[in-house]
């Protein structure tokens, strides 16, 4: 089973073609898409626009971040700035392009001045997330950062220390594996963190092939 399944994951006809993993799903993207929502006052008046998860809506990996910055507020797109980078660099030593995982957020607005989002903000966003994971169903999620880690863990999380440790949580009704991971702007300003991040990603990745029905490295 490849990271996303070109539909067939869920049953759907197989695409057999060079490009298949990268053909996906499309039905259900308007049950994960937010297209108004202003249960966040504040955030409602400071947002340019709500930025909803991209890639494959049956994706077997998604990232979960913290929440839009500025560069992603603009654009529509989450993990577009240098974070962004970070992440497209280690997912390509990985042999994986961007648009092979499903990335998302906590809170789909940004926070004025890149500020955490309240506990309020990721308690009104979380129905949208459970969603999104619930759709997409993936095999494992990443959560990129403290923020995204201590949200879906429901508990505090010393993100450097626990980087690369795997969790069964109930998330939405259905126990999903969440492996823990430092943030990819933790690589910027501090470089020690190189490694922890890809070798958290590395065990993200060899968690989906060995938990599928066949092996996958291939595909890498
Ligand atoms: N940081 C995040 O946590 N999410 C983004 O989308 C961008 C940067």
């Amino acid at each position: 089973m490849p990271l996303s399944g070109g539909g067939t994951r869920r049953g759907a006809p197989v695409i057999v073609g060079v490009n298949s993993r990268h053909v996906h799903r499309t039905d259900v993207t308007d049950e994960i898409d937010v297209s108004d929502c202003r249960r966040c006052e504040k955030l409602c008046a400071s947002r340019s626009r709500i930025v909803n998860g991209v890639g494959p809506t049956d994706a077997a990996l998604c990232f979960v971040g913290e929440a839009p910055g500025e560069r992603e507020d603009d654009t529509g797109e989450p993990f577009v700035g240098r974070s962004g980078e970070v992440l497209d660099g280690a997912l390509r030593d990985l042999g994986l392009a961007r648009g092979d995982v499903r990335i998302t957020n906590c809170a789909r607005c940004r926070p004025p001045d890149n500020r955490d989002p309240t506990a309020e903000e990721l308690t009104n966003c979380r129905p949208h997330l459970e969603g999104e994971i619930d759709a997409v169903d993936p095999d494992v999620i990443v959560t990129l950062g403290k923020v995204p880690s201590e949200h879906l863990l429901g508990r505090s999380v010393p993100v450097t220390a626990e980087a690369g440790s795997v969790h069964d949580v109930r998330i939405a009704g259905a126990t999903r594996r969440v492996l823990v991971c430092v943030h990819p702007a933790a690589t910027l300003y501090d470089p020690s963190q190189r490694e922890t991040f890809a070798s958290a990603l590395e065990s993200a990745v060899e968690l989906v092939d060995g938990g599928g029905d066949q092996s996958r490295l291939g595909e890498f």
